[in-house]
């Protein structure tokens, strides 16, 4: 029982954070990450899914134009766990992130917990992603270059739970989402090259993607109708509050009631459009100053990306009325209303829609890049430790955890080509929530029982940043449906199962 709950210790844990193996040119990590790069692999995890689906639905189903500040509550809760991670990370910059983190402060079996939790966030939040893609891509070639699919190929753009309509109008489940599990297999391939490559395939992107969104924020603010903000105000009216129509929509059993609680379920439904700062932790090992650069990199990423969002949330509600957004791709229905403001023929509307799904799909590959990656991390953190076999291997001449990235790739090219998405995409949110109210929790046990450690980055009043960054990720816990949770002990079950049957015998500290 004593082993379920053995610590390691923080100081070793810090000193195998330096540890010769792991410098540049030692056959282990190389140490290539600056805070530059660090910051872009932000805002690469960060900008995806989240603002191009999601936005939308929250906005039409939930918070009306209130999803202005859904999103900037959901920045200031991100903020919370933000400073928690970047307080952890700057102390003890190793690779296994929250793993590792709680495996010094709350012991093995909640470190095999959290570990094990991480694949919902990185490896099923690659899935969800993927599956996003596939439908931009196929949307790309399909409506904006009207290439022609047969039946046949139509069938391997969907997965087997969700139906495909063939030319004679008929619908039939599809056989496997083709261009999910390619996207996944090609960006493992870049990341099994190394962190150099990684990080440079991601700046591109990522300035692909930023260049296109700030256009549409551009276009978009001079045509603004600033009633569609205010002219619903008694049916999405921000003034009204209706508390007991709000706990209905908390569970998700019904729509429509707007106020004050349904901005704080919008909160809930776009936080996963924030979920990504907290990858970059996972690359301390590969970071040249990790504890200047991870606090700077995910602090300025989550800042950047909260304006940005809430830029985009104005434009949106601003020129389309918000009930016209619960659409998959709410900022296509953006783009059509602004070309038809500015009067422009169907010849550039068709290129300014083609250049925003473009911009999705760029979006969207860093988004996997980023959380494949850290995936690959956690993979090998925690078989270093003993608790999972053959992932600690690293590449001799790449440097990458290759055999972690092969695992993670096939994981996620094989999930996306099948899994239903309804299936994923909350178990994405409630895992990642999870392991936030952990590094929260850690944050505040470490200043209470370790007061003395060297923090090159402290939360200010910590005291009350870590709980509120706890208490509230619990409250979004709380608000998610109650399958999501079945799903989210199921994956837990199976976790403890390999734990008990592999883990506690191999575990390297148990041993010692
Ligand atoms: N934040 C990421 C996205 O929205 C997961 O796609």
């Amino acid at each position: 029982m004593s082993k379920l709950f053995a610590k390691k210790n923080i100081a070793q844990l810090i000193k195998d954070a330096h540890d010769p193996n792991i410098e540049e040119g030692s056959g282990g990590f190389k140490r290539h990450l600056n805070a530059f790069s660090i910051t872009m692999l932000g805002i690469g995890a960060i900008i995806g899914a989240g603002i191009f689906s999601l936005t939308g639905v929250a906005a039409a189903n939930y918070a009306g134009p209130g999803i202005v500040y859904s999103f900037a509550l959901g920045g200031i809760l991100c903020a919370f766990a933000g400073l928690c991670y970047a307080e952890m990370a700057a102390m003890v910059p190793v690779s296994g992130s929250a793993y590792a983190y709680s495996y010094a402060t709350l012991g093995e079996f909640i470190a095999w917990i959290i570990g094990w939790d991480l694949i919902l966030e990185y490896a099923f939040g690659a899935v969800t992603v993927s599956a996003s893609w596939s439908g931009y891509f196929v949307s790309l070639l399909t409506k904006t270059f009207g290439w022609h699919f047969s039946d046949t190929i139509m069938l391997f753009t969907k997965g087997p739970w969700e139906m495909v309509t063939l030319a004679d109008g008929s619908q039939v489940h599809g056989l496997w989402n083709l261009p999910a599990s390619l996207i996944a297999l090609l960006v493992t391939a870049v990341l099994f090259r190394g962190i150099k490559e990684s990080s440079f395939i991601n700046n591109i992107v990522v300035v692909v993607k930023v260049t296109i969104i700030l256009a549409f924020i551009a276009l978009g603010w001079s045509v603004v109708d600033s009633a569609n903000w205010v002219a619903n105000e008694a049916a999405s009216g921000l003034a009204r509050l209706v508390p007991a129509e709000a706990m209905s929509v908390r569970h998700g059993q019904e729509y429509l009631s707007y106020g004050w609680p349904g901005v704080l379920t919008g909160a809930g439904v776009v936080f996963f459009a924030y979920i990504g700062f907290d990858a970059l932790s996972t690359t301390a090992q590969e970071t040249k100053n990790p504890q200047r650069d991870l606090p700077i990199g995910m602090l300025c990423s989550l800042v950047i990306c909260t304006a940005v969002y809430i830029l985009m949330a104005l434009v949106m509600t601003g020129v389309v009325p918000y009930k016209e957004l619960g659409v998959a791709d709410p900022v296509a229905v953006g783009v059509d209303a602004i070309t038809l403001k500015y009067g422009w023929s169907a010849g550039v509307k068709a290129l300014i829609s083609g250049t925003v799904k473009f911009g999705a799909l760029a979006g969207l590959t860093s988004v996997i890049l980023v959380m494949m990656l850290a995936q690959t991390r956690i993979f090998y953190a925690m078989s270093k430790d003993g608790l999972l076999p053959w992932f600690e291997r690293i590449h001799k001449k790449f440097h990458t955890p290759h055999i972690a990235t092969i695992a993670t790739g096939v994981f996620v090219a094989l999930c996306g080509g099948a899994m239903p998405m309804s299936l994923v995409g909350e178990l994405v949110s409630i895992g990642t929530l999870l392991a936030f109210v952990l590094v929260c929790a850690g944050v505040f046990i470490l200043r209470k029982t370790h007061p003395d450690l060297k923090r090159p980055f402290r939360v200010p009043a910590y005291w009350l940043i870590a709980p509120l960054g706890a208490i509230s990720c619990l409250w979004v816990m709380y608000g998610l449906p109650m399958d999501t949770w079945l799903r989210l002990f199921v994956w837990l079950a199976i976790g403890f199962a390999i734990y008990f049957t592999y883990g506690v015998k191999n575990s390297r500290l148990g041993k010692k």
